[in-house]
């Protein structure tokens, strides 16, 4: 789908859909809308007079122009009260905008840089937005049937501007980054166990590397042994595939200094092992690779962005099996830290490959970590599908985070990680122990990963109950939803910059 600007009267253009707005404030058409309601006879003006048109946001209305002008149809779309319009709807409206031209069967779709000259929003951000909806709403998933119907495809967008600045440009590139990124990461997920292995998942990142220049390493298990990678390991040790830790590394300063590390959680299955999880929707435990699967949608979309900061990924991928060589409740294993673990749930696994994940991470210099992983069941209760839950060591940078999360359009909550929850995850027989009990599982989750980021700040998100949608809305299908990807690339342009002190 490309997105391009065209300059000339609304009423001459040749398109299958051409898609206007409406503020639910007006009792009459304006601008562009005018211009058309015109040319019909007041029929625009007829249909809200009839409360029809209402301009409540996101409202749809589908009028049929029949060589009244150049355009086949006309959308009005609802854009709510004027005050409220702003980025995030932006985003929405040219998400309904695209889903309502698939549903049509439209090829070529006209409409408005929604929100440009609104005081609310920055002229970057008009194009930029739209681009991301657009983009976001365009995705579906292919699927393996054998009579496979061929998806409606729009090919192109255009947007009707006057005069073309820098900015409206920049916009549309960095939007189509985003969201790209972001259905990069949704195909990872959707793919089936059996085909997103930890090797298939490698494969996929030095796909991204070659096309950015990045340069990239796959640590096999004789390097893993040799490091001493014994939580990556022992996850592995009941599985037919081989574990991959997965690193990429993106260069965007001189020096190799101030890294920002990523380090996704890539349980490519989850089965639970020898503590199985119960047979009932097991299947959407492919998503388990959902925090691995942001992370590289986040390289793909800084590839294309090229930030000026340093960026390394770290993914630790493997499957977790039940088998008479699996790992099993009552084990300790030694982690690259050094730090020991009484495994006392071999489902309580994602935390095992994080540790030695983020500990790699550092050594390979990151100087700030954001892990990201399906992490516990726990978060859903918490917060549900909507919202993904953040922990932290350090206050500023998650502050920092926030910001990024919001401007990208991302719902992220602060859990807390006082001391006393270190209480639960304290081991009789060695450093840590695998499970904090029933209260406050996400929190206690987090902080075993953070035992091993130790001194460097990090930040943890919890993705469970976020990297998977079994709704479909504007601008996700149901099934991976590529969540944190834009927050992810977000922070890394904000430090590329302002510099990460
Ligand atoms: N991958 C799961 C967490 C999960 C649950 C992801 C639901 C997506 C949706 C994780 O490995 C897990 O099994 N966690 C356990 C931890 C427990 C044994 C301490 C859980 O949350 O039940
Ligand atoms: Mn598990
Ligand atoms: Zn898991």
């Amino acid at each position: 789908m490309k997105i391009e600007f065209l300059n000339q009267p609304v009423t001459s253009i040749q398109t299958d859909l051409l898609v206007l707005g409406h503020y639910s404030e007006n009792t009459k058409p304006q601008g562009k809308l005018a211009d058309v309601d015109q040319a019909l006879d007041g029929a625009i003006s007829d249909l809200i007079q009839q409360g029809e048109i209402t301009g409540k946001a996101k409202e749809t209305t589908m009028i049929h122009t029949f060589g009244k002008i150049s355009a086949k149809r006309i959308l009005v779309i609802g854009l709510g009260e004027k005050d409220a319009f702003d980025q995030d709807m932006v985003r929405e409206i040219a998400a309904v905008a695209v889903k309502t031209a698939i549903k049509v069967k439209a090829k070529k779709v006209a409409s408005c840089p929604f929100g440009i000259k609104h005081p609310n929003i920055h002229e970057h951000h008009v194009t930029h937005s739209f681009a991301e909806g657009a983009h976001l709403a365009h995705y579906r998933f292919d699927g393996y049937s054998s009579k496979k119907e061929e998806q409606h495809q729009v090919e192109l967008i255009q947007l009707i501007a006057e005069e073309v600045s820098d900015e409206l440009k920049y916009g549309i590139e960095c939007g189509t980054a985003y969201a790209l990124g972001t259905n990069l990461a949704r195909d990872l997920v959707n793919t089936p166990g059996n085909m997103m292995t930890p090797t298939h998942m490698a494969e996929k990142a030095i796909e991204i590397a070659r096309r950015y220049g990045m340069e990239y390493e796959i640590l096999e298990r004789d390097e893993m042994e040799r490091l001493g990678m014994g939580g990556l390991l022992a996850v592995a040790q009941g599985s037919e595939q081989p574990p991959k830790m997965i690193v990429l590394k993106y260069r965007g300063r001189e020096q190799w200094d101030d890294v920002l590390g990523f380090v996704g959680k890539g349980l490519t299955f989850d089965t639970g092992g020898i503590s199985l999880k119960p047979g009932a929707n097991m299947d959407e435990m492919k998503m388990d690779m959902g925090g691995g699967a942001a992370v590289l949608g986040a390289m793909e979309a800084i590839g294309r962005l090229r930030p000026k900061v340093n960026v390394v990924a770290v993914i630790p991928s493997t499957e977790n099996m039940p088998s008479g060589k699996a790992y099993k409740p009552g084990d300790v294993i030694k982690t690259m830290s050094g730090k020991t673990i009484e495994v006392l749930n071999t489902d309580a696994e994602g935390r095992l490959i994080l540790s030695d994940g983020i500990t790699y991470a550092k050594h390979l210099g990151a100087s700030r970590i954001i892990d990201l992983a399906t992490l516990t069941g726990a978060v859903l209760i918490a917060l549900g599908d909507v919202t993904t839950a953040a922990m932290t060591n350090n206050e500023e940078f998650l502050a920092d985070f926030m910001k990024s999360a919001k401007k990208a359009g991302e719902k992220v909550w602060q859990l807390p990680t006082f001391d006393e929850y270190k209480e639960q995850i304290k081991s009789q027989i060695a450093d840590l122990k695998n499970t904090g009990g029933r209260l406050a599982g996400s929190i206690t989750a987090a902080l075993f990963v953070g035992a091993f980021a130790e001194e460097t700040p990090w930040i943890h998100l919890d993705i469970a109950g976020t990297a998977w949608s079994n709704k479909e809305t504007a601008t996700t299908q149901k099934g991976g939803t590529g969540v944190m990807v834009r927050s992810l690339v977000q922070i890394a342009k904000h430090y590329g910059k302002y510099g990460m002190r």
